[in-house]
């Protein structure tokens, strides 16, 4: 059984599908530990599964290094054998992404390599694209550079707003992350080849 720690930011929303899919016994992951940067209101699925979680909340930390290394810390008291960024809006530094990778993997709300970072979706409608999407990754050193594991598109409808395509992309992004957490429990996906050089 593949356990896994999930680190979010804000809603959880993906988190909670992904509980929900955990929580059905044929599959071959259980998340174990939630942790954030912020007091997250996703925190409210977690304890609502009953998974335990954890703050360490950045502006406490004079560096980046030093919150991460705290992050670090935190997270390897639960031995996961996989870490999710869920929506966790900060860069990890380098020293975590290369602790954990490859076992590390984001969900983007974008068809990368376009639209990178922090507002992927804001980003894509500025750009006035007719189609933008999900995708997830192995996390490497860069801003959503790592390797693709599943993405699809996702259409720009007339009248879109951030909240609106935003909220279309989410359930595909739900369907990617679970079926990658899915497959690398299996053992049908191996990580190993992404590892970082
Ligand atoms: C998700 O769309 C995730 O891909 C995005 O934040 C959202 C979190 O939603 N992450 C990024 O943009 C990271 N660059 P949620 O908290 O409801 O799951």
């Amino acid at each position: 059984m593949l356990t896994v720690a999930v680190l979010i930011s804000g809603a959880g929303s993906n988190l909670r599908a992904l509980l929900e899919a955990a929580d059905e016994p044929d599959f071959p992951a259980r998340v174990v530990v939630v942790g954030a940067d912020r007091e997250a209101d996703g925190f409210a699925h977690a304890e609502a599964f009953g998974i335990p979680t954890f703050l360490v909340p950045y502006e406490q930390f004079d560096t980046r290094a030093a919150w991460g290394e705290e992050l670090r810390r935190q997270i390897e008291v639960w031995s996961p054998d996989l870490v999710v960024l869920s929506g966790l809006m900060r860069l990890l530094p380098e020293g975590v992404v290369r602790a954990w990778a490859p076992l590390l993997i984001n969900t983007h709300p974008a068809y990368l390599p376009s639209f990178p970072g922090a507002h992927g979706v804001r980003d894509a409608l500025a750009a006035g694209v007719s189609e933008t999407g999900a995708s997830v990754i192995v996390v490497d050193t860069g801003v959503d550079t790592g390797p693709i594991l599943a993405q699809e598109h996702v259409p720009v409808l007339e009248g879109d707003t951030e909240h609106t395509l935003h909220e279309r992309i989410k359930p595909v992004e739900r369907r990617l992350l679970i079926d990658v957490v899915r497959r690398i429990g299996s053992g049908e996906l191996d990580l190993a080849p992404f590892a970082t050089p």
